[in-house]
């Protein structure tokens, strides 16, 4: 049983608009007014890190909320047209990026390679990278689950080494995401305690890595998800952006 403080952690995806993003915030702020037992998290769309910081700046309710990316280049500077650095999400108050999200993988053609090493740069650069891994509908049918998050999460380990202690890792069964189709809390478990044993076999800190769960997790769902022995939070996508139900998954959470 893993005993870090868990983490709950919100994917906007390309959601938002200044308005919107300062409403959500102000509701959210009324929640988070007493301190939640775990940390919170909310990976924003680029162009608004900028705001989301000076809001946070300007109330004392969210200073406990921590500020994210959604993706990060894995280059450090130069002439990559429309890339944003690690170093730029540092500059801009980020302590975490999602990399490998499965929409990037398949829309965006990203390999376990590049994963790799856009996990890395954010580590050289003190953000802590929340690594995407999980299988499709396909690969869970045809009985490849273990193997695809297996092979997703080695070359992170690969390429990292030691520094693998430092990562988040994020479970998220593609067909789950989005779709209103969840893991049941037992099929979850099974893939964490995999990645679990995975982590262990690269680092002796393996219980102090937080294995995520994401895919259609919700006010309903969360606790009987997030009281797995393996499951150390949530990476919530719709439900992140309606704030009762983000603040539900965050009071879901037991120490
Ligand atoms: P969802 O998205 O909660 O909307 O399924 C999760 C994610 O893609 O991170």
């Amino acid at each position: 049983m893993s005993k870090m403080k868990k983490l709950i952690a919100g994917n906007w995806k390309m959601n938002g608009s200044l308005a919107a993003n300062e409403a959500l915030l102000r509701e959210l702020s009324q929640g988070l007014a007493i301190a939640p037992v775990c940390e919170v998290l909310v990976c924003v769309p680029a162009p608004y890190l900028a705001q989301i910081s000076a809001l946070k700046a300007g109330c004392a309710a969210l200073s406990a909320l921590e500020l994210g990316a959604q993706d990060v280049s894995a280059q450090a500077s130069g002439a990559y047209t429309g890339e944003v650095s690690a170093a730029m999400l540092k500059d801009m108050g980020c302590r975490y990026v999602i990399v490998g999200h499965s929409e990037r993988r398949q829309y965006h053609f990203e390999t376990d390679a590049l994963v790799a090493d856009k996990a890395k740069v954010a580590l050289a650069t003190g953000i802590t990278p929340i690594v995407c891994v999980g299988e499709t509908l396909a690969e869970r049918e045809a009985g490849r689950t273990e193997e695809v998050v297996k092979r997703q999460l080695a070359a992170v380990i690969h390429a990292n080494g030691h520094c693998i202690s430092e990562i988040v890792v994020a479970y998220e069964p593609v067909w789950a995401i989005g779709t209103g189709k969840t893991a049941s809390p037992e099929e979850a478990q099974a893939v964490h305690a995999v990645l679990r044993a995975q982590l262990k076999a690269a680092t002796d800190k393996a219980e102090r890595i937080r294995i995520l769960y994401g895919g259609s997790m919700n006010a309903a769902n969360a606790e009987s998800l997030l009281t797995q022995p393996d499951i150390d939070g949530g990476l919530i996508g719709g439900a992140s952006l309606k704030a009762p139900d983000f603040l539900k998954i965050i009071a879901a959470v037991q120490v």
